[in-house]
């Protein structure tokens, strides 16, 4: 790429970079809502949500001129000048149970910038900046993501492990959820499957009280519970009818110990299911967006908040299948299969003891 090409595209890049953070701002203060209610101006948008006049009117012209916004109602008063939130942004940026919800990833951007300078320290210091330092942007942008995919496709994923399928459908049958963050997987199997109990753990406090919360929201917490744990320290015994681990093996400090772990906790004929990013099999430069994106978790995020954990296996986000079968090997499986599911974000793999 040229001197000329790489600016461009940085610049391109940078803008994007900002225009991102401004809209974590309007979801961060409630702005989008109150357009969700009706095209507002300035001074309306202002005595909404009690931001200062002059701030609402720049972020509704930053908006209009990124295309986010329309112009409802032209004014020459910049101030009476109305925008509206178009129906399909709404959606993307407001309805979590849309297949198309991305209004919490701005927010897990904004977390990032947050603790830029502690990722700087750690890049120095080779430790890590903890998962809980991202803080809630962080936390709801991983599970107000990954919600609606659990939701619509957790049911279909089982489907294609026809055999615990049939446990799952037969009841009474345990899950365990490790890494479970917001707790939407466990609650989204516990839909699926009414006659299932789903128990998840994870290492992180606000993740689990959250989650918590959740399950009763839903009114479904006497059968889905969930506890502060380390998922490589669990012990032995729980006779689960499946262990899944949902875009958290990466982040795990010790995957083997999981899923070592996972597999003292089987019941015969049970077996692990992981969802994890769907890189390519082989590191590749330049890559194409899906391992450009998880490159970008992976040096912002998860490798840190991995490092924080623990320094012994340094999985970082771009967890290759091939690490995933020698992960698999190590701990004890006899079978690691990839699945046939399609999902544009990750690849799925069964575990099996013979
Ligand atoms: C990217 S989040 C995914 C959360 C959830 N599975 C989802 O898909 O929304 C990864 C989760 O793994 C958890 N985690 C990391 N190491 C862990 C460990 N050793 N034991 C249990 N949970 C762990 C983190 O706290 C975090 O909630």
């Amino acid at each position: 790429m040229t001197a000329e090409k790489i600016t461009e595209r940085l610049l391109a890049d940078a803008v994007t970079a900002m225009e991102t953070l401004s809209i974590a701002l309007g979801v961060r203060l409630g702005l989008y809502q109150v357009l969700a209610g009706g095209a507002a101006d300035a001074r309306a948008l202002a005595k909404a949500t009690g931001v200062h006049p002059r701030y609402a009117r720049e972020w509704l012209e930053q908006q209009g001129a990124s295309g986010l916004l329309t112009v409802a109602t032209d004014d020459e008063d910049p101030y009476a000048r109305a925008f509206a939130l178009p129906e399909d942004a709404a959606e993307a940026l407001l309805d979590g149970d849309s297949p198309f919800f991305i209004g919490t990833l701005p927010g897990f951007v904004a977390s990032v910038a947050e603790v830029l300078p502690q990722v700087a320290e750690a890049f120095g210091s080779g430790g890590g900046v903890p998962y809980a330092a991202y803080g809630e942007g962080a936390r709801h942008g991983i599970g107000g993501l990954n919600r609606p995919a659990f939701r619509t496709g957790v049911a279909d994923w089982i489907a294609a492990m026809p055999d615990i399928a049939a446990r799952l459908n037969g009841g009474p049958a345990r899950v365990l959820d490790l890494g479970c963050g917001s707790g939407w997987s466990s609650i989204a199997l516990a839909e699926a499957f009414p006659a299932v109990s789903v128990h998840g753990i994870d290492l992180d406090e606000p993740s689990i009280a959250e989650a918590s919360g959740h399950a009763a929201e839903q009114g479904l917490d006497e059968r889905v519970t969930f506890a502060l744990g380390d998922a490589a320290k669990l012990g032995v015994g729980g006779g689960y009818d499946l262990v899944c681990v949902f875009e958290a093996l990466h982040d795990m400090a010790d995957p083997v110990a999981v899923l070592r772990s996972a597999r003292e906790l089987l019941a015969p004929g049970g077996a692990v299911l992981i969802g994890d990013e769907k890189v390519a099999e082989h590191f590749t430069a330049p890559g194409d967006l899906l391992e450009r994106m998880n490159y970008a978790f992976s040096v912002l995020h998860c490798l840190p908040a991995t490092r924080a954990e623990g320094t012994a296996v340094e999985a970082g986000t771009v967890l290759r299948p091939g690490i995933v079968r020698a992960y698999a090997d190590e701990a004890g499986y006899t079978g690691c299969t990839e699945l046939s599911i399609d999902h544009d974000l990750w690849r799925f793999y069964r575990l099996d003891l013979a």
